[in-house]
């Protein structure tokens, strides 16, 4: 009975190296080793041939069995590796942290837009836009800038070669605006007194671009316009407005200036909340920030809108709204605001 000995010693044998059966490896070794042409069960089966007659069907039988046995375990022990391969590389790793999404917010320029908008609002004006490439009549003659008078060169610009020719325009020029104030002659233009409006918007001059200047800008302007409107009136309002925006203990002053389209004309300055009025870089040791300029509309502003000066009067302002910007967050240069700089505008 050797053979049946025979037989259940290497199903004992196979049975123990199943149980470790792990890798494609160690699959093949085993298949090679039991189950090919020459492994251990063919070699079993070679010796059937010297089994005497009568014993052949219950070897053979018992060899079968072993045969399928060894087979199955085979494809089994094949089977588990195969899933578990495919199992562990298809898995989510659900310990990486999630992305974090990123909110955007306002740009600071139109963060203090918005405040000043929401100020202005709150007592009454109107919010009103108009074009940045701009006539010249519309830039400068309406607002009594005489052809080749020493202003303009205070506010030089960039000439646009006109692809639409107006009807009527007497100069046929167009002009990057200079400043909001185009805004006043558009508004005066198409709207009877009286009239509260605030305009904001970009503007653009030849300037040679520094810490302190840009060729691109944004202003606020303001303009109000009846019958008996006073200067006592525009300075209450703007000393309303600097309170609102910089808080009550500001003070402001206004000094004299010029500007074409308005007579009188001032210029505002707020107390420097940097030093508090000792004199510091950022107030040129004058105490005082420069913040806006401003003024009664001038007669001729009106006669070109068709409004009679002898009727209404009114006042009119303007600010840039990086300079206030550049105060209220206290920035040094005014590039950082047109960089897009991720690491900058994340601070606001
Ligand atoms: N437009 C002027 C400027 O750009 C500012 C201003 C507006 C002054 C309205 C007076 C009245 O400098």
């Amino acid at each position: 009975m050797a053979m049946f000995d025979e037989i259940t010693k290497l199903k004992e044998e196979a049975t123990d190296v199943i149980g470790q059966l792990n890798s494609l490896e160690n699959t093949e070794n085993f298949r090679l080793k039991y189950l090919s042409r020459k492994g251990l069960l063919a070699q079993l089966f070679e010796k059937m041939k010297d089994i005497p007659q009568e014993e052949r069907p219950a070897v053979g039988k018992s060899l079968n069995e072993l045969r399928g046995f060894l087979q199955s375990e085979f494809e089994s022990a094949q089977k588990k590796i195969a899933n578990q391969k495919s199992s562990t590389s298809d898995k989510i790793d659900l310990s990486i942290p999630g992305r974090k999404r990123y909110i955007g917010r306002k740009h600071p320029i139109n963060q203090t837009l918005d405040e000043i908008k929401k100020i202005f609002v709150g007592i009454g004006f109107g919010i009103a836009d108009g074009p940045e490439i701009e006539d010249d009549y519309h830039n400068f003659g309406a607002l009594n800038f005489p052809p080749d008078h020493p202003a303009r060169d205070m506010q030089d610009t960039f000439f646009v070669k006109p692809v639409l020719t107006k009807e009527g325009s007497d100069s046929g020029k167009y002009v990057l605006r200079t400043h909001t104030s185009n805004v006043q002659i558009w508004v005066m233009e198409n709207n009877k007194p009286p009239v509260r409006v605030i305009m904001p918007g970009r503007c653009y001059r030849n300037e040679a671009i520094s810490a302190r200047a840009h060729c691109m800008f944004h202003q606020i302007e303001g303009l109000y316009v009846d019958k008996n409107v006073s200067f006592a009136e525009l300075k209450g309002t703007i000393s309303f407005f600097a309170k609102e925006l910089f808080g009550t203990s500001v003070k402001t002053r206004f000094r004299p200036s010029f500007f074409p389209f308005t007579e009188p004309s001032a210029e505002v300055d707020i107390n420097c909340f940097i030093c508090g009025g000792k004199g510091c870089r950022i107030c040129k040791h004058s105490g005082w920030l420069e913040i806006m300029g401003c003024g009664m509309v001038d007669p001729n502003v009106f006669k070109s809108v068709g409004y009679d000066p002898n009727v209404v009067s009114g006042y009119a302002f303007g600010m840039g709204i990086e300079r206030l910007s550049m105060l209220r967050y206290g920035i040094d240069d005014i590039r950082l605001f047109f960089e897009n700089d991720i690491r900058f505008l994340n601070q606001f």
